[in-house]
C-alpha cells in the first residue's frame, strides 16, 4: 500500500504536516525528488527539528528514503543526521545510490548564474543550494552518484573530467575570478569548490561514512521489498506543482518533478504501484510564493496590508532562506492544473485558520485571457502573468479555538469556511481528506485516512 503526497501550488503547502499526521500509519517515508532546498519541520514530544533533506518521517522512527530522483549533499545529510543523534534520536536514512550528489561548485554556480541571469529577469529566486546546477549535470550525464563516492577510482576519474569543465564555465564564460566570490559552505571557499583533490578528499570520506553506516541502497528495490512485505510506503513530495520543471511556470521552477510521475521515476517503482495507492493533493487555502516570476492572484496595492497581515498569521518566511513570501488569493485554475497532472485521489487544505476574520475571502475561479475564460492554467507563464483573475466572494469566517474545533471534527469548522473547503473539493474533482487549522499536528480534522 502507498500513498503519495503531492504539493497543490507552489510549494510550502504544508505538506510536513500531512504527512506527519498519516505518515503516523507508514512504516517508510521516501522522498522522490529535489534536495536540501525542501524546508519542514516536525514538532515532536515537544522539541522542534527543522529538516531539509532527511524525510520528516525519520524523527518519528519510520525509516526514511531518498529515493534516486533527488539530489543529495552528504553535509547537509550528515549534518541533520548527527543533529538528531545528539537530541537523543536513531533516524534510520536509506539513500538510493543512483540518485546524484550535490558537489560544491553546484553551489557556487546556482549562485553565480542567478546574479546573471536577474539582469535579463530570468533569475528564479533559488534556494541557492546547488539544486538545478546538479540536475543539470545529471541530465547532461556528467554528474557524480551516491554510488560513485562508494568507488574511490571511479570518483576521482569522475571529478577530473567535470571539475575542469566547470572551472571553464565559471571563470571564462561567466568571468568571475574565484578568488574574489566572497561564499563559504561546509569547510569550501569558492576556490576549493573547483579544485579536485579538495572535493575528492572530502567526498571520499563522506563515502565511507555512507558505506560504515549501510546507508546506501538500490531504491526501486528496497522499496518494493518493503511493500512485498506488507509494509506501507509514504512518498513525500517537495515543492509543488507550480514549480515542477515540466507542469510548471517554466523558467522560475525547480528543476525536479514534484508531481506524482516523479514519484515512479524518482523511487524506481512502476506507476502501476504508485496509482494502485492514494495520491493525495496538498492545498494552501491561499497562495504563498518565494521566488519571483508572475502572480495574477497576488495581495497589491489596496491588499498589501491584508498580504503582511497574512504573511504575518501564517508565518510565511521561507523555512531554508528565511525570506518573506509573497501572498495571494487562492487560484484554483492552477490546483485544477494539479489534480490533472498527479490524480488526486483526495485533497488536504491547510491554513484555514489563518484567514479568519476577514469580511470576505476571494478565490480565482477562473482567468480573462485576452477576454477569453480559462479554467486552466495557459501552457506560456507569460501568458499567465497577463490572466486577469475573476474571482468567486465568499463570507469570511470568525477566529475561533481551532484547537478545540480540530478536536470536534470536521463539523465544528464554521460553516462559511466549510463552504469554501466543499467549492475548492467540488472544483478540484477530488474528496476533502483533511484540514489543517493550525500548525501542531493536533490541528488537522482529519476525514478520510488513506492508510
Ligand atoms: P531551487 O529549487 O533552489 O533551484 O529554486 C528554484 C525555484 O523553486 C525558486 O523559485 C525557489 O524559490 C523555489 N523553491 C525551491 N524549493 C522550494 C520549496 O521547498 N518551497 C517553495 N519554493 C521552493
Amino acid at each position: 500500500m502507498t500513498v503519495t503526497i503531492v504539493g497543490a501550488q507552489l510549494g510550502d503547502e504544508g505538506k510536513g504536516g500531512i504527512v506527519d499526521v498519516y505518515g503516523a500509519a507508514a512504516d517508510v517515508v521516501a522522498r522522490y525528488q529535489g534536495g536540501d532546498n525542501a524546508g519542514h519541520t516536525v514538532v515532536h514530544e515537544g522539541e522542534e527539528y527543522k529538516l531539509s533533506l532527511v524525510p520528516s518521517g525519520a524523527v518519528r522512527g519510520k525509516v526514511g528514503v531518498l529515493g534516486n530522483g533527488c539530489v543529495v549533499n552528504p553535509a547537509t545529510l550528515f549534518g541533520e543526521i548527527d543533529d538528531l543523534r545528539e537530541k537523543g534520536l536513531d533516524p534510520d536514512v536509506r539513500v538510493a545510490e543512483r540518485a546524484h550528489a550535490i558537489l560544491p561548485f553546484h553551489r557556487v554556480l546556482d549562485n553565480v548564474e542567478e546574479d546573471v541571469k536577474s539582469d535579463d529577469d530570468l533569475s528564479a529566486g533559488t534556494t541557492g543550494r546547488g539544486i538545478g546546477p546538479t540536475y543539470e549535470d545529471k541530465v547532461g550525464r556528467r554528474g557524480v552518484r551516491i554510488g560513485d563516492l562508494l568507488d574511490p577510482d571511479v570518483l576521482r576519474r569522475k571529478l577530473e573530467y567535470v571539475v575542469p569543465q566547470k572551472r571553464a564555465l565559471i571563470e571564462d564564460v561567466y568571468g568571475v575570478t574565484l578568488s574574489e566570490v566572497d561564499l563559504s559552505f561546509d569547510g569550501f571557499d569558492a576556490e576549493a569548490a573547483f579544485d579536485v583533490d579538495a572535493i575528492y578528499e572530502q567526498y571520499h570520506e563522506y563515502g565511507r561514512r555512507l558505506a560504515e553506516e549501510e546507508m546506501t541502497v538500490n531504491a526501486g528495490a528496497f522499496l518494493a521489498d518493503c511493500i512485498d512485505g506488507g509494509e506501507t510506503v509514504m512518498f513525500e513530495g517537495a515543492q509543488g506543482t507550480s514549480i515542477d520543471i515540466d507542469h510548471g511556470i517554466y523558467p522560475y521552477v525547480t528543476s525536479s518533478n514534484p508531481t506524482a510521475g516523479g514519484a515512479c521515476t524518482g523511487t524506481g517503482l512502476g506507476p502501476t504501484v504508485v496509482g494502485d495507492g492514494e495520491v493525495i493533493g496538498i492545498v494552501k487555502a491561499y497562495l504563498s510564493r518565494v521566488g519571483t516570476g508572475p502572480l495574477p492572484t497576488e495581495m497589491t496595492d489596496d491588499e498589501e496590508t491584508l498580504a503582511d497581515e497574512t504573511r504575518e498569521r501564517g508565518g510565511e518566511f521561507g523555512t531554508v532562506t528565511g525570506r518573506p513570501r509573497r501572498i495571494g488569493w487562492l487560484d484554483v485554475p492552477m490546483v485544477r492544473h494539479a489534480a490533472r497532472a498527479s490524480g488526486f485521489t483526495g485533497i488536504a487544505v491547510n491554513h484555514v485558520d489563518v484567514l479568519a476574520g476577514l469580511d470576505e475571502v476571494k478565490a480565482c475561479h477562473a482567468y480573462d485571457l485576452d477576454g477569453e475564460t480559462l479554467e486552466t492554467m495557459p501552457t506560456t507563464t507569460e501568458r499567465w502573468g497577463d490572466c486577469e483573475p475573476q474571482y468567486r466572494t465568499f463570507e469570511g469566517w470568525p477566529d475561533v479555538d481551532w484547537t478545540a474545533v480540530a478536536e470536534e471534527g470536521y463539523d465544528a469548522i464554521p460553516g462559511n469556511a466549510r463552504d469554501y473547503l466543499e467549492y475548492v473539493s467540488e472544483e478540484v474533482g477530488a474528496p476533502l481528506y483533511a484540514v489543517g487549522v493550525g500548525p501542531e499536528r493536533e490541528e488537522t480534522v482529519v476525514l478520510e485516512s488513506p492508510l
